[in-house]
């Protein structure tokens, strides 16, 4: 449970706002690299923490992130012509380059450019994915840098959707472990949804580990199965809103058939207080090239069956039509009777309203890593307001993976799985006690 004044604080994004101010300490993630595929191609909306710009690659290929409205009179600067290194207003030709220079006025017989400015990011690209960076220069974090954005593009596969939440719940959906084989769970060993044959299902209610981290913390679901054996997955959760999830034991049964053992995750990003860009990537654990039918995205409900790209990456499924639940494939054929895995979480988070009421809430031990993100984030607000960096801005999250076993009951999973999920596990310090 968190306080009314708690859940104002961790919510709010906008600028001046102490959570805003945090977020804008952290690389974020802005656009696919598919959206801005050639210099001087057309911009791209970008809403963030609050604030509308506008992205767009120049001539020369940078990318830049600039303030949506004209400094001049206001016009939006999408509609901009993307030329000669830089956006120039249509309205009355202003021009800005990718530092926010204005660099010419078509209208003015007497240029005064160089005392106009439009706020501009910096950007960099890593993983198929452009990022910024919002805050102060002198805190620029190391580049954003995680094994999924380092492999080859063969391997990897970024989507992304539109929620219509606060960023907190859906990242708060995302690091909760015990909700998933409930909510995705199929009903049939062929139905859509994770198959009640796999050991996620099969596996008793779980315990958690939550070891705090330099970077956010690392957890673990324990479930017990039958015949001496325990389930064990190992997730990461890196500040602020990246979480790493593995998929290696086979047969969970999403899409039915055989896939490539793998790492996953998101990134819950905050377009303001009441929408959230969810960001999905996907890996494959060896070499081996991500199949076609993967890329989809089927089971999980993020591919274009269920997502309008056309459309700013809404969902096709939203309040307005109940997210597609279908109450005679709720009997038979999945726990929820919505189909995707992620729009199934879409919905249960979207349903609590666009900021959940966390005073109102009942929380037991199943919820020990929400708790301690919360305890993160509200530490985090603490150490940027006395001048200090927040965890995860560092580059100690670089070589962590997410990993899953069967293990024989009573294995120390940390022994087990540490050597895999994070080589510098000896050396951490922890970021919070307890
Ligand atoms: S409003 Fe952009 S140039 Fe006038
Ligand atoms: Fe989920």
């Amino acid at each position: 449970m968190l306080s009314a004044e708690q859940n104002e604080l961790i919510s709010r994004v906008g600028p001046g706002t102490p959570m805003g101010e945090t977020l804008r300490r952290y690389w974020l993630p802005i656009a696919m690299r598919d959206e801005l595929p050639e210099p001087d191609g057309a911009p791209v909306r970008v809403r963030l923490l609050g604030e509308k710009l506008v992205a767009f690659r120049d001539t020369s290929g940078r990318v830049g992130l600039v303030d949506e409205y004209c400094p001049h009179r206001g016009a939006s600067l999408w509609l901009a012509r993307n030329e000669g290194c830089g956006l120039r207003c249509i309205y009355h030709g202003w021009k800005y380059d990718a530092d926010g220079n204005c660099v010419e006025q078509m209208n003015e017989p007497e240029s005064f450019a160089e005392k106009i400015r439009l706020t501009a990011y910096p950007t960099c690209e890593a993983g198929d994915v452009v990022w910024a960076y919002l805050g102060p220069k002198e805190a620029t974090p190391p580049p954003p840098h995680f094994e999924w954005t380092r492999a080859a593009a063969t391997r990897r596969h970024v989507s992304k959707v539109w929620q219509e939440c606060n960023w907190v719940q859906a990242l708060e959906g995302g690091i909760d472990t015990s909700h998933a084989p409930i909510l995705h769970r199929a009903l049939a060993a062929n139905g859509a949804g994770i198959s009640p044959d796999s050991p996620f299902v099969r596996g008793k209610a779980p315990t958690l580990d939550v070891d705090a981290t330099d970077y956010g913390f690392r957890y673990a679901g324990i479930r017990e199965l039958d015949g001496d054996q325990t389930y064990v997955r190992g997730y990461h959760y890196v500040m602020p809103f990246h979480q790493l999830r593995p998929q290696q034991v086979p047969n969970r049964g999403l899409d039915g058939g055989p896939r490539h053992p793998m790492i996953a995750g998101h990134m819950w990003v905050p377009m303001d207080d009441d929408n959230t860009m969810v960001w999905n990537w996907l890996l494959t654990a060896g070499d081996e090239p991500l199949t076609e039918a993967e890329r989809l995205e089927r089971g999980t409900g993020n591919g274009p069956d269920f997502v309008d790209a056309a459309n700013a990456y809404r969902s096709r499924h939203g309040r307005w039509n109940d997210w597609g639940i279908d109450r005679a494939r709720q009997r038979s054929v999945n726990f929820s009777g919505i189909d995707g895995i992620n729009q199934q979480d879409r919905a249960v988070q979207e349903s609590m309203g666009a900021i959940v009421d966390r005073s109102r809430e009942h929380l037991g031990p199943a919820d020990r890593a929400i708790i301690t993100m919360r305890q993160l984030l509200l530490q985090a607000v603490r150490t940027v307001r006395e001048g200090g960096d927040p965890p995860g801005t560092g580059d100690s999250y670089y070589a962590l993976r997410a990993w899953e076993a069967i293990l024989p009951r009573g294995t120390a999973w940390r022994e087990a799985l540490l050597p895999e999920m994070d080589p510098d596990a000896a050396h951490r310090e922890p970021a919070i006690a307890g």
